[in-house]
């Protein structure tokens, strides 16, 4: 799959089009694919809700009577349902990613529901159809405001201090966003002044963030229902069909000050010219790789020298475990070896920062991460001549090196005198002994 500018206007349609010809033919089947899904989104969402009615309609008539309120809460789950569908609707209506005369998706088509699983779609597709309802509410509603600030704050506070406003030109700046999901980070980077490219490989992702990004005309216009499916761990009924408006910021109505694009396509695939990015900033991402050695090379070769590399996320390793897939899944102190080996200065890294992803407030299940966040730097070959920058000393363990080049030098030295009194201190328990 090759890059792809996503348009930021729908104006710019054809264009996108005529740079999917490439591969025409299996771009489309798999954009219709997903499309599909988004159409089997309510038939599938109800077939979960039949199986709890048909229980419910199955008790003693006393049961029934005590779960009257509860009826009439599965009826209300059903509205939105309904609604949730309507939403997806709208977002398909446009069809800007792939257009085709032939499709039976678009305004002009009868058919906007599938009775019957569409044959081309599975269990895992319906999934992520109903997972965007919930990346919506993360990236594009006021609900997902505590999440943004757990997750994009300290990727966005650290670029800027990297490229503080009073000292560079922003608009020479250019940040990837790899796995930039429905794009927020990119945007809000790119409101900054930033010159940002999203990219992102998910046909879901696609077709709901091009909808926030190009067609939404003004702030909470939609209402989502995003927890609907979330049978369990309810307090209060209200808490299911809990409402989400979106989006929160209108970008067509609030255009980003610097650059911004999004492009379509495989990260692997897409990004091979070297010294490229001054930053690549990535959230929640470098876990979706097989081998997660062929994203930081990939990071390390597009960065120009000097460049840096902010990441904040766990080790989720999205394809452990997923049968037919490869997967390894290196622990945070192999990544340390790894970042170092392929030529990065790790200048920050901090462990144990606490990130929801894509939860509902009101749940009574409350799950979060202790992220990662590490701050790498591509050398500079020149910088280092002048002795600006040391290459760093390795191995790291996991220590918290939020601290300046100056305190860094104390605190090696303080290190290297403290290792010189232990005689047996081994290697080992050298990067053992510091988890924060
Ligand atoms: C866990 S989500 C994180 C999304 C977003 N950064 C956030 O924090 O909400 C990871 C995203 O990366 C995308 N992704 C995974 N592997 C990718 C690849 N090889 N190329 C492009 N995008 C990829 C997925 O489709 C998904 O949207």
């Amino acid at each position: 799959m090759e890059a792809v500018p996503f348009p930021m206007h729908p104006k710019m349609d054809e264009q996108l089009a005529r740079a999917f010809a490439a591969n025409e033919e299996e771009e489309e089947k798999h954009i219709q694919k997903v499309q599909n899904a988004f159409l089997y989104y309510g038939p599938y969402a109800c077939q979960r809700l039949k199986r709890s009615v048909d229980y419910l309609n199955s008790l003693s008539p006393e049961d029934q009577l005590l779960l009257a309120k509860y009826r009439m809460h599965l009826e209300c789950v059903r509205t939105c349902i309904d609604r949730n569908q309507a939403v997806i609707r709208e977002i398909l209506r446009e069809r800007v990613l792939y257009p085709s005369e032939e499709s039976s998706v678009g305004p002009s088509a009868d058919r906007w529901e599938f009775d019957e699983p569409p044959p081309d779609v599975r269990h895992g597709d319906m999934d992520q159809a109903q997972s965007t309802l919930k990346l919506i509410a993360r990236d594009w509603s006021t609900d997902g405001a505590l999440e943004r600030e757990q997750s994009y704050k300290p990727i966005i506070d650290c670029i800027v201090e990297y490229y503080k406003p009073s000292d560079y030109e922003l608009k020479e700046i250019k940040i990837l966003v790899p796995g930039a999901g429905l794009g927020r980070l990119t945007y809000e980077l790119a409101c900054l002044g930033y010159s940002c490219e999203g990219n992102e490989f998910s046909y879901f992702m696609l077709i709901a963030s091009n909808f926030v990004l190009n067609l939404c005309d003004y702030e909470n216009k939609y209402v989502l229902y995003p927890w609907v499916h979330q049978y369990v761990n309810n307090l209060r009924r209200e808490d299911q069909v809990a409402a989400v408006r979106f989006p929160d910021v209108c970008p067509l109505k609030n255009p980003p000050k610097g650059h911004f694009e999004i492009a379509a396509g495989d990260f692997l695939e897409v990004y091979k010219t070297a010294d490229t990015y001054n930053c690549v900033a990535t959230c929640f991402f470098i876990d979706c790789a097989n081998n997660v050695i062929d994203f930081i090379r990939t990071i390390y070769k597009i960065l120009v020298p000097g460049g840096i590399w902010v990441n904040l996320g766990p080790l989720l390793y999205h394809y452990s475990d997923v049968s037919g897939q490869n997967s390894i899944e290196p622990t945070f102190e192999d990544l340390c070896i790894i970042m170092e080996s392929v030529g990065f200065v790790i200048e920050k890294s901090r462990t144990g920062i606490r990130t929801k992803y894509a939860q509902n407030p009101s749940s009574m299940k409350q799950s979060e991460y202790q992220s990662l966040f590490w701050v790498c730097r591509k050398p500079d070959p020149f910088e280092q001549q002048r002795g600006k920058r040391k290459a760093s000393r390795e191995p790291h363990g996991l220590i918290v090196r939020e601290d300046s080049e100056g305190e860094e030098d104390q605190e090696q030295e303080r290190t290297e005198r403290e290792l010189k009194q232990q005689p047996t201190a081994n290697d080992e328990t050298e990067m053992e002994a510091q988890p924060t």
